[in-house]
């Protein structure tokens, strides 16, 4: 069973139970949401300047297209304006700072009918984030920063939350992928051969459940949830937020989603600081988590600057 909460009162602590569980959240927008949003959006205006961001793919080169939201990404990670932002936003939506740890927001876009499928533009198939290292307790945050429709979502196959699939996970190094995967983003513009985690059988699609928010609207959800980038035929490109939290009491006591099929090397914990200060995962909690030689890789990803 699958409950969509809407504008729950529930505590952060009973949210991220039912989190855990299976369940969905919906923030409606907020001044703290809006306000990070508002500001990705001008960002964005800023780089496509008199063209539509929303439309901008009508009007160029797909290489022109990337050469121009390449740089954004850096550039809206790096701002200290986003960072305080999105700190004062997860504050906002209940969640204890001290207790709280984020990674970086991530700007991504879809474009609409297959213009830009590849690299930065890249549409994610099927997959839970947990076949990529994430923990367990990983909670995903996704705000659209314009208007969506179901044809330009995000999706959630539900079936999948207790039922586990054959997937690549146990051949994904979270090191390898910080040391080569990424950092390539950008080369990916007509193809992705970078080596991703993929489900090994034939996925169903249906059931799903797509959530449509308004900009500034926050989806919760599970990194264990099985969820996929809706292919875009809106016509319009689709221009989203998202980041990830973890809580220190939780991944400390092991409260987290079951692991029906999760195997990969290496943990992306070490990208988490501490919402209140910047403070670093502590090292011992890694190391509950870490399951590779520690001198594979690159540990923590460092997103090139602008
Ligand atoms: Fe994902």
């Amino acid at each position: 069973m699958n409950t969509v909460y809407l504008d729950s009162d529930a505590s952060d602590d009973v949210r991220r139970q039912r989190l855990y569980s299976g369940q969905l959240f919906v923030i409606p927008p907020r001044p703290s949401t809006l306000a990070l949003c508002e500001f990705a959006k001008g960002m964005i205006q800023e780089a496509f300047g008199s063209i539509d961001p929303l439309e901008a793919q009508y009007h160029m080169s797909v290489e022109q297209y990337v050469s121009i939201v390449s740089p954004l990404k850096p550039k809206f990670i790096h701002d200290p304006e986003t960072k305080k932002l999105l700190r004062a936003m997860v504050a906002d939506c209940g969640c204890d700072l001290n207790e709280t740890y984020l990674d970086v927001p991530r700007l991504r876009m879809v474009t609409s009918d297959g213009y830009l499928t590849s690299g930065v533009g890249y549409a994610h198939h099927l997959h839970r984030d947990t076949w990529y290292s994430a923990p367990m307790a990983q909670l995903n945050w996704w705000l659209p920063i314009y208007g969506i429709e179901s044809e330009s979502s995000m999706a959630f196959h539900p079936a999948y939350w207790s039922k586990g699939v054959k997937n690549g996970s146990s051949e994904f190094n979270y090191y390898t992928w910080n040391s080569d995967g990424r950092k390539n983003a950008a080369q990916h513009i007509k193809t992705d051969t970078r080596k991703q985690p993929k489900s090994e059988e034939k996925m169903e699609l249906d059931p799903q459940i797509r959530l449509i928010v308004p900009p500034g609207g926050v989806i919760l959800f599970s990194a264990a949830q099985m969820h996929s980038t809706v292919p875009n035929t809106s016509g319009r490109a689709r221009y989203s937020i998202d980041f990830r939290t973890v809580n220190l009491a939780d991944l400390r006591s092991g409260a987290a989603a079951p692991n029906v099929d999760s195997h990969p090397v290496g943990t992306s914990l070490r990208d988490f600081v501490r919402g209140s200060d910047g403070t670093p995962m502590p090292e011992d909690v890694v190391q509950e988590y870490d399951n590779a030689p520690a001198a594979e890789g690159v540990l923590v990803y460092r997103p090139p600057t602008a």
